[in-house]
């Protein structure tokens, strides 16, 4: 089965059972500080499991784009990839235990749709603790549906999922498939690699507060996790997907490029085919990011510069991440638009930051072998000389250096990396103020206008609109919101006229300090996701809004003048963006 037959087919099915099919979010999420990239395919759902309505309904069936940098020196092995995909189908408050197991089970094993014979199959369940109970009634709908004692595992935590320290999670029920060349032994040992995951029903039920206690959230619900490269591989009967329609295109180009055979490296080559898809996602995204030497940026940075060095180890001289990028726009972006719409993008971010390697790393590695014949160890000071001097990312180093049967100072490296982080944090201190980026006068009345626009669209276009974001610059604001559809041009009008009235009224800012209980309580608008301290400063603008907030802010929203809302589109799934610039007389706002 290929690829694209797999995914239709997981929605077909669950369309069947009424789910509404929902778009990937975006690999990056914008709203939530805890994480970098998106790790599974209920992050971006957080709020709709809480209790917050989704607009498409209860039952959702999606495929998420995910990104895990955990563990990268697994890369190169048979399951392990950067980016992969995951398909899930949800319930929010619907249905649970029962549907999701039955369903799971006719998916995999009905003719109609995969058709795996159930003797192939195992599963684990949740063996209980102090808190929460073993989990008897998947046992039994299990065994309902045929699977045998022998195959049914109990385990501790990993069949407790959840995706960080806090927020929804529960016990979970996991399926695993044979794929050794032996018989398939009677009794299932959930630690024989041989048995691969490939689906992960969670029953969500719970709520983790940050001291680790649980609570009962106000619905259950199901998230399901079906890795796609993994189900793809075992469906296609191979051991690795590097061996299936997902990767092979990609392995032929790195094959052509460097005129060697994939038999022969295949370390190199998968590295070189992960990191470069998931260098491609990454660019390609909807919230693209770029190579930098910080956060997101900097783990693109580390994909590409690996993809590179190992491109050099098979002999590879001329640029080649572009070429190996195009193959997998190619492939990839029938599905995924936005790698077409973000071509040229990723094609000259990857040839800007092979150019800027370049330019470094033979000098880099002559001063690496320098150093490696001189010492049995790297010092921190000459580890973070490579890396702020010729590129070279520490994992890079230490790779280098166990190669060449050397160390790495790693603690170190940290201390120097941390000494110089504090130097450059010292300098920009001012920045994170208030979370502005500066306290222009422009950004100060953007930033008031802000939260009338906040206030102004739950009154013009709908109550239950929230704040998922924001960022202000001198030129213009850029708001995130919750909300399932295009505003209408007339809406966006509403909406741009109602705040300019407002701004017009003449009403005064102030600002107060209070519990952050309290300011719940009189009903100040806070940030979805955002953390807030006990004690909050909130602020007014005259009785039309009020909302949790650092500041700084214009005294009267007279000085705001006016704005003009110059964009509104989509941000990510149930997202809309709105960006809004300054107007200098009353007369520029829209007639
Ligand atoms: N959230 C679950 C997982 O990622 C389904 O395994």
């Amino acid at each position: 089965m290929d690829p694209a037959t797999l995914r239709e087919k997981y929605f077909e099915f669950f369309k069947s059972k009424n789910h509404a099919l929902i778009p990937s979010a975006s690999l990056v999420p914008l709203n939530d500080p805890s994480v970098l990239f998106t790790t599974a395919g209920m992050q971006p759902l957080v709020p709709y499991l809480l209790g917050q309505k989704h607009p498409a309904g209860k039952r959702l069936v999606n495929v998420q784009k995910c990104l895990r940098t955990g563990d990268v020196e697994n890369i190169g092995d048979n399951t392990h990839h950067t980016f992969f995909q995951m398909l899930g189908n949800w319930s929010l408050g619907d249905y649970f235990k029962k549907e999701a197991i039955e369903w799971s089970f006719e998916f995999l094993t009905s003719k109609k749709w995969l058709g795996i014979p159930k003797e192939m199959l195992a599963v684990t369940v949740y063996k209980g603790d102090e808190v929460v109970p073993v989990d008897k009634e998947a046992v039994a709908l299990w065994q309902g549906l045929g699977i045998a004692k022998e195959r049914i595992a109990y385990c501790g935590s990993d069949n407790f999922w959840s995706a960080g320290e806090t927020g929804p999670c529960g016990p979970c029920t996991e399926m695993f498939y044979w794929t050794g060349d032996e018989k398939v032994p009677v009794k299932f040992d959930p630690d024989d690699n041989r048995w691969v995951e490939i689906w992960n029903d969670v029953f969500m039920t719970y709520n983790k507060a940050k001291d680790g206690s649980l609570s009962h959230l106000s619905q259950k619900n199901v998230d399901t996790g079906m890795g796609f490269e993994r189900a793809v591989t075992v469906l296609a009967g191979e051991k690795s997907a590097y061996e299936t329609a997902l990767f092979k295109p990609i392995i032929k180009a790195v094959e052509k490029l460097s005129g060697k055979k994939y038999s022969e490296h295949k370390k190199a080559m998968r590295i070189i085919a992960d990191h470069l898809r998931a260098a491609v996602f990454i660019i390609g995204d909807e919230n693209s990011v770029i190579p930098s030497n910080v956060d997101r940026g900097y783990v693109l940075r580390r994909l590409i510069r690996r993809a590179i060095r190992y491109g050099k180890q098979l002999g590879i001289e001329d640029p080649f991440t572009s070429k190996v990028a195009e193959t997998i726009i190619k492939e990839y972006s029938s599905f995924y638009n936005e790698l077409m719409k973000n071509k040229s993008t990723i094609l000259s971010e990857l040839q800007l930051e092979e150019d800027r390697f370049a330019a470094t790393l033979e000098k880099g590695l002559r001063l690496f072998e320098k150093l490696a014949a001189e010492a049995e160890m790297i010092s921190g000071k000459d580890a973070f000389l490579l890396f702020q001097s010729y590129g070279f990312p520490l994992e890079m180093t230490q790779e280098l250096a166990l190669e060449n049967d050397i160390s790495v100072d790693e603690e170190g490296f940290k201390e120097e990396y941390e000494k110089h982080q504090e130097l450059s944090r010292t300098a920009s201190a001012g920045k994170f103020k208030g979370g502005l980026s500066d306290h222009s006068p422009e950004t100060t009345r953007l930033h008031t206008a802000t939260h009338l626009l906040n206030e102004a669209l739950r009154k013009v276009v709908s109550s239950e609109i929230k704040q998922r974001g924001s960022n202000i610059t001198p030129e213009r604001l850029r708001f995130d919101f919750s909300f399932d559809r295009k505003l209408t041009p007339e809406e966006v009008k509403k909406v741009e006229e109602e705040v300019n009235r407002v701004i017009k009224e003449e009403m005064p800012v102030r600002r107060e300090e209070m519990s952050k209980d309290e300011a719940i309580k009189i009903g100040a608008q806070m940030e979805f996701g955002a953390k807030y301290p006990d004690k909050v400063s909130v602020y007014f603008v005259g009785d039309y809004s009020k909302e949790f907030c650092g500041g700084p802010h214009v005294h009267n929203t007279k000085e705001i003048i006016g704005i003009k809302i110059t964009k509104e589109e989509s941000s990510s799934a149930g997202v809309r963006r709105i960006k809004a610039v300054l107007v200098h007389t009353h007369h520029d706002s829209r007639e």
